[in-house]
């Protein structure tokens, strides 16, 4: 090796060792005829002085060091003298007298700098990838990931699971978004896609007698994308034959809390992980992947609003729907401005409006409202003391803003869901070091999609209705509830599982309801049907994401921060210039012709 010692190792008890560095220039500084360099490897920094009365060599070769050259140094460890030492870096109490130096390479100017947390366009880091996965925060964000894989790895392989590899190039696996395909040379005309997830394979597996598999499994899907999506992303992808529900829980509950105790000690873990019905989720909060760590809590004001006059209430509640609600802390304090674009924002999400009831004054408890504290469009269809039970019912306390949605269920908590998530963040009501994990469960197995005019798979087509439920499929496909569940934390879903189906008559008339015919159930899933009739165990499984676990783990609120070479938030690589043209000659290989107009 061209070192003998990391930069990031030594300490006062290696004073007096000579010890040989190999790394990056991190900075320089030049004391008048001392030059002090920081030579920075991917395990840290160590100061390294040059004196020209020491070693005159050296020291004319460091001066011709710039930031980000490769060098190499030899030298003897000592400690720093009295009063230099620098607390705030690991190697802080020494630093090494250089006695030889060599430049291994030399460097441009980066385009930004390094050494430096500072912000930077986002298109030039990733254009300058290998520069930017040299920064202190990229680079702890790769090694996070590296120990969270090698735990997850350890810890399955003691409890007996196998990974095994599944094909990138396959054939449809849907799992609700498009699929990236790749055309067959072999076969003109012919394309092979890329999975979704190894949903179908894993399945395969159990059938094959595996019994527990798992795989950090690649998956590509062709979505528009978002701070917390990319078109490939990893997942943990597992598997068990005869596991019920519980046991894919316990395990994955077991395997993340030991993971985040033992690599990220700092974090605040809930535990044990507390348990939602979809249904609770959607009543409390809205949605199906609530950020716990504040309340918030929706409250459902239907019998109380049908006692009212105000007709965006009463008609609400006759036509079906609800009338929901919530207290922001604070946020009495909100102009008129402001108020008016938190209405603009529940209407673009589909709310017909949003009632605003702001209670002004100095925050305290809800005992002391008089009319002249009630600041709301509403006002003059709602008494002072209905607007005290709704307080009451939202908990809220003066200093505070009520919010509240009339309409459709579905979309009611639709709204509030998203404007509880978005006031959360504005009002910074989480602890950025608690991570709130949680379990929903018992979600509906079907849902109308009124688009296509069929029912869709809430999870996907290959989860088990929950025992007794099984009668409703075609009588009442709504009503069923399904063997499934999702791993949330801080308001993100962090992995989904169930139950499958394994039975062959089972599956067909799920993917019946779902709207499929035969021919098409048997060109798109018929190596699943087929091998349900060999003996196909009872089986179940989930798959967490991985670079979503990261993000919360390293505090980062973009997934493209803890890949290594990620896709842009439109879907191109710019280091590479991914996706690019191919030339006439592959395209006539491959028997395709581009449309001129494209
Ligand atoms: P699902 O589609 O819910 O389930 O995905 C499981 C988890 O994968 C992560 N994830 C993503 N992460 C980043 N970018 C994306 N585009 C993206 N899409 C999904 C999420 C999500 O919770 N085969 C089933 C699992 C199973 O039933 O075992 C599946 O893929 O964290």
């Amino acid at each position: 090796m061209l070192k003998t010692t990391s930069c990031g190792s030594l300490r006062s008890k290696d004073a007096g060792r000579s010890v040989t560095l190999a790394g990056w220039v991190h900075r320089r500084r030049d004391h008048g005829s001392l030059i002090f360099i920081d030579i920075r490897d991917r395990d840290g920094l160590t100061q390294v002085v040059f004196n020209p009365e020491v070693a005159s060599g050296a020291h004319s070769v460091a001066e011709s060091f710039r930031s980000e050259w490769v060098v190499q140094v030899t030298g003897e460890v000592q400690a720093r003298p009295e009063g230099t030492e620098n607390p705030g870096m690991a190697t802080g109490e020494v630093e090494v007298l250089a006695a030889e130096a060599t430049v291994l390479n030399e460097s441009l100017t980066p385009p930004f700098y390094v050494n430096e947390e500072t912000e930077v366009d986002e298109l030039l880091r990733m254009r300058y990838r290998y520069l930017d996965l040299r920064r202190a925060g990229m680079r702890d964000a790769m090694i996070l990931r590296h120990r969270v894989v090698k735990f997850m790895r350890d810890f399955l392989d003691e409890r007996g699971f196998l990974e095994i590899e599944t094909p990138i190039l396959i054939k449809s696996t849907p799992e609700g978004a498009r699929d990236y395909l790749v055309p067959s040379r072999l076969y003109p005309g012919n394309f092979y896609a890329l999975p979704q997830s190894p949903q179908q394979l894993k399945q395969l597996l159990m059938v094959a007698g595996v019994e527990k598999y798992f795989q950090i499994a690649r998956c590509f899907r062709d979505e528009d994308l978002r701070a917390d999506r990319q078109p490939e992303f990893t997942q943990l992808d597992l598997e068990m034959s005869f596991a019920e529900q519980e046991d894919i829980l316990s395990l994955i509950e077991q395997l993340y809390t030991e993971m985040i105790d033992q690599l990220t000690p700092e974090k605040k873990l809930t535990k044990p992980f507390p348990r939602l019905t979809y249904r609770e989720a959607m009543d409390r909060y809205g949605s199906d992947k609530p950020d716990l760590r504040y309340g918030m809590e929706l409250a459902n004001l239907n019998d109380f609003a049908r006692t009212t006059d105000f007709r965006v209430f009463t008609s609400a509640v006759e036509n079906g729907g609800v009338v929901k609600g919530f207290a922001a802390p604070g946020l009495a304090s909100y102009s008129r401005r402001q108020t008016d674009a938190l209405i603009d924002f529940a209407r673009e999400r589909g709310a017909a409006g949003l009632v605003t009831i702001a209670l002004q004054g100095d925050s305290g408890p809800l005992d002391d409202l008089t009319e002249d504290k009630i600041r709301s469009a509403a006002s003059r269809f709602l008494s002072v003391e209905q607007v005290a039970e709704i307080g009451k019912r939202t908990q809220a306390r003066i200093g505070d803003m009520i919010l509240i949605v009339a309409g459709p269920e579905k979309t009611t908590n639709a709204v509030l869901g998203e404007l509880r998530h978005e006031l959360g963040r504005r009002l910074e009501l989480a602890d950025p070091d608690e991570i709130a994990l949680a379990y929903v469960v018992d979600f509906p197995l079907f849902e109308y999609d009124d688009e296509r005019e069929a029912w869709d798979a809430v999870h996907h087509a290959f989860t088990s209705p929950k025992p007794g439920y099984e009668q409703y499929i075609e009588s009442d496909p709504g009503k069923v509830l399904a063997n499934c569940y999702d791993l949330i934390g801080n308001g993100e879903e962090l992995g989904s599982g169930s139950i499958r189906v394994h039975n062959r008559a089972l599956q067909e008339r799920i993917f019946k309801v779902m709207g499929y015919g035969e021919e098409e159930i048997e060109r798109r899933f018929g190596q699943l049907v087929h091998a349900f009739e060999y003996g196909a165990p009872p089986h179940g499984g989930i798959a967490p994401g991985i670079d979503r676990l990261i993000m919360m783990l390293a505090n980062r609120d973009n997934i493209r921060d803890v890949i290594a070479f990620p896709k842009t938030q439109t879907g191109t690589d710019p280091l590479f210039g991914a996706p690019g043209s191919i030339d006439g000659a592959q395209l006539e290989e491959l028997g395709l012709r581009l449309d001129s107009e494209v």
